[in-house]
Order: structure tokens, then C-alpha cells, then sequence
């Protein structure tokens, strides 16, 4: 069976698996624009994601966080960073529209925590107790729904220039129409 063309890229995985900076260098190499669902929703809203889960609750981020998805999901030449809650949801990766390459970026809770030691507060989801047994807490959930994506690639061992060369040779392999130059 002759795959679909490839339309877009989506990144899904937890908080500080590299979402964002991985997904800039592959959208940069691919010559495609890059979308991070977050910075989408800050554009829209004017206020920064800590303060979205302060003033208007977490549900009412993730409503706005399906809608930003549901309109990036139908667009073309773009390599996507989802949040790290909207690929957590049950059902969502086995029904991604044609087109879609979705990427686990696997991660685990202490290396999520090293990473995140430079951005205090980013995080809400992190800021709640004991962050390191949040993470895995949250991780041991999550992790069996992210295992959905087509692909999965370990972040752990790996700079982020490693990580997005293994997504680009997976891309270029699978789909020969997007050139190699
Ligand atoms: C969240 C991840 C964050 C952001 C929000 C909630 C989550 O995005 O959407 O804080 O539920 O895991 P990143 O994964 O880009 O940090």
C-alpha cells in the first residue's frame, strides 16, 4: 500500500521531551513552518500558560487546546509541537487525519525534572507538591497512551540535533516524495 503524502509532522510526548526544540530544527530542515500548540494559545488569549490554568482553570485550557489542534491538524507543510496533555488523551493518535507523522519523544520523570530546573513556573501541572513524583505519576499514565504514535524516539541519551536527524531519516525513508537536499 503506497502511504499517504506526507503533510505534516506532529511531536507528542511529555513536558520537556524536547517537543519544541526538536520540532524547530526538523521544520527548518524540511523548509516547513513550525506550530507549537501552546504558543498558539498564548497568541490567541494574550496571557501565558501558567496564568490560562490560574484564571480560567485547566479545563478550560484543554477546551482551547483541542481547538488550536483541531485547525493545525488540518494544515499542510507544517511540523507541529503539541502540548504535552493533548497526546495523553485516549483515541486521539490512532485518529490522526491522513498525512499525519506523529513522533513519541520519550522521556523519564528525573530527566524531565533536569530539564526543566531553568524555567521555574512554566509548568503548572509540575508546581503542584512533590514535582518529580508528579512527573511520574503523570508519566505512568501517559506513557501508554503516547506509545499510540507511529513512532517512537528515546530523548533520553540524546541532544536535541540527534533527536530530529533520527526523525528526519525516518521521514526521508518513509516518504521519498519530500526531497533530501
Ligand atoms: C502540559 C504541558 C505543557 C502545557 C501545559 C500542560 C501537560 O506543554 O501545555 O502546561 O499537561 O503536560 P509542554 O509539554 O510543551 O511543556
Amino acid at each position: 500500500m503506497t502511504p499517504d503524502p506526507l503533510d505534516r509532522v506532529l511531536l507528542v510526548g511529555f513536558m520537556g521531551s524536547g517537543k519544541t526544540s526538536v520540532g524547530r530544527l526538523v521544520a527548518e530542515r524540511l523548509g516547513w513552518r513550525f506550530v507549537d500548540f501552546d504558543d498558539e494559545i498564548v497568541k490567541q488569549t494574550g496571557a501565558s500558560i501558567p496564568e490560562i490554568f490560574r484564571t480560567e482553570g485547566e479545563q478550560r485550557f484543554r477546551e482551547r487546546e483541542t481547538a488550536v489542534a483541531d485547525r493545525l491538524l488540518t494544515e499542510r507543510g507544517v511540523v507541529l509541537a503539541s502540548g504535552g496533555g493533548w497526546g495523553a488523551v485516549p483515541g486521539r493518535l490512532t485518529a490522526l487525519p491522513p498525512g499525519t507523522e506523529c513522533f513519541w519523544l520519550k522521556v523519564s520523570a528525573p530527566t524531565v525534572m533536569k530539564r526543566a530546573v531553568g524555567e521555574p513556573g512554566a509548568r503548572p501541572l509540575l508546581d503542584r507538591g512533590d514535582a518529580l513524583q508528579e512527573a511520574s505519576r503523570l508519566l505512568e499514565m501517559r506513557d501508554p497512551v503516547y506509545r499510540q504514535a507511529r513512532w517512537t524516539v528515546d530523548t533520553e541519551q540524546s541532544a536535541v540535533e540527534d533527536v530530529a536527524a533520527r526523525i528526519l531519516e525516518i521521514l526521508f525513508r518513509e516518504h521519498p516524495e519530500i526531497v533530501n537536499e
